[in-house]
């Protein structure tokens, strides 16, 4: 066991030792043969940044605006469904973490807490994430009930008309009912006796917290499970995203364009920004790393929307290399929930703090001391990025 996690592959490893196999693999895990999450982590890794000497960088300075929202670095907490079962009452933990630092909590429709408890518990509304649910009548209640809570920045999801085959859920009985993915799970909590007690036990209702009002028939994950595969509308266009837009008053961000031409639909939908992602590589196996598709995406809007992007964003390296690419800021998803299973809100925040730190340090290097001003030009050679 590490005493001191440094590094997200650190927390990465605390999380796997503390976490029933299947969540772990649940959090970790991609589509298909995880090509396209090996080339989200690689793609980053592989950019070569430019050292720059003797400029003062004395006074540097992270702080940023993403969303019209001050943060202390560029930087979002991702939506994850489930986050709650990875450490008790979790999404309350991290949105508690992510607020002391100074960032953005993004509450998924499909988490544990329910966003009253993840705003009383930081002090603030998170940003909402939603997909388009079947029943408009439940968007439409879900958007009131978000509006309600103080969240003033939605997060809609639109690249899960259904979701990717990922084949560590199967082989772990999560794609499966019945008494022997049942028995197949029970001797993987039986091996994690801590996560029982901090968890299972002292972390209930494990229930979708958002979904309460709208799922018929009790506090049955399997319930709402059932409900939520129901609802997931496949037949959504960019017509139902004008009706969204119709809906919320606050701003919009649409997560999940990976195409310079769906990103042009997204901006005349009337989005304030989007989130290039490919899902961290759970939904198409073999699509572009999003660290390939941003420039491309970011030339073809040329400043018309705020551009962040999420995937494989393993450091505040990586933050740096994600606004050299073109993107106004990250969001970040495993990091924050491996540090959460590894050690709940304080291991958020260190892993928070160890990013702001190493985004200003990497910014001191390459010779620059406003994230305003980081650009392609940062890059050993720009070629590289496809800019
Ligand atoms: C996700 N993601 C996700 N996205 C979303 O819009 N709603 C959701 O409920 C979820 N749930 C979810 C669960 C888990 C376990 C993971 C790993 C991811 C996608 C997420 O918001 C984000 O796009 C990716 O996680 C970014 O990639 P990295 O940072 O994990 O590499």
């Amino acid at each position: 066991m590490l005493s001191y996690p440094a590094t997200a592959t650190d927390w990465r490893q605390r999380a796997r030792s503390r976490l029933p196999r299947f969540l772990f693999d649940y959090v970790d895990g991609g589509a298909g043969a995880e090509a396209t999450l090996a080339a989200n982590v690689q793609d980053f890794a592989a950019l070569r940044l430019r050292q720059r000497v003797l400029v003062d960088v004395a006074q540097v300075d992270t702080r940023s605006q993403i969303a019209g929202q001050d943060c202390a670095l560029p930087l979002a907490l991702a939506p994850i469904g489930l986050a709650g079962m990875m450490a008790r009452r979790g999404e309350a933990q991290a949105a508690r973490a992510a607020a002391a630092v100074g960032v953005p909590f993004t509450l998924s429709t499909v988490g544990i807490c329910p966003l009253a408890e993840v705003t009383a518990a930081a002090g603030q509304a998170p940003w909402f994430q939603l997909y388009m649910l079947r029943d408009r009548g439940a968007v439409q209640a879900l958007l009131q009930q978000a509006w309600d809570a103080g969240s003033r920045t939605l997060v809609f999801t639109v690249d899960l008309p259904t979701t990717g085959l990922r084949h560590r859920d199967t082989r772990n009985g999560l794609a499966h009912g019945g008494a022997r993915s049942a028995l197949l799970r029970a001797g993987q909590v039986l091996a994690r006796p801590g996560w029982v007690r901090r968890v299972a036990l002292g972390g209930k209702p494990l229930t979708f917290g958002n979904l309460a009002a709208q799922v018929p028939g009790g506090r049955d994950l399997n319930a709402f499970k059932a409900w939520v595969d129901a609802q997931f509308d496949a037949s959504v266009t960019w017509r139902d995203i004008a009706w969204l837009r119709g809906q919320w008053k606050g701003r919009l961000l649409i997560k999940g364009v990976l195409d310079a031409h769906d990103a042009q639909a997204a901006v005349d939908s009337g989005a304030d920004g989007i989130v290039v992602s490919n899902h961290g590589g759970r939904q198409l196996d073999g699509a572009p790393s999003t660290a390939r598709a941003l420039p491309a995406i970011a030339q073809a809007l040329a400043g018309r929307t705020e551009l962040l992007v999420d995937g494989g964003i393993r450091s505040g390296v990586d933050v740096f290399k994600a606004l050299a690419l073109g993107a106004r800021g990250v969001l970040v998803g495993r990091p924050w929930v491996w540090a959460l299973a590894g050690r709940g809100e304080a291991g958020v925040r260190q892993l928070l703090a160890t990013w702001q730190r190493e985004l200003a340090v990497t910014m001191m290097l390459a010779g620059v001391t406003r994230v305003a001003e980081i650009s392609h030009r940062h890059f050993d050679n720009p070629s590289q990025t496809g800019l």
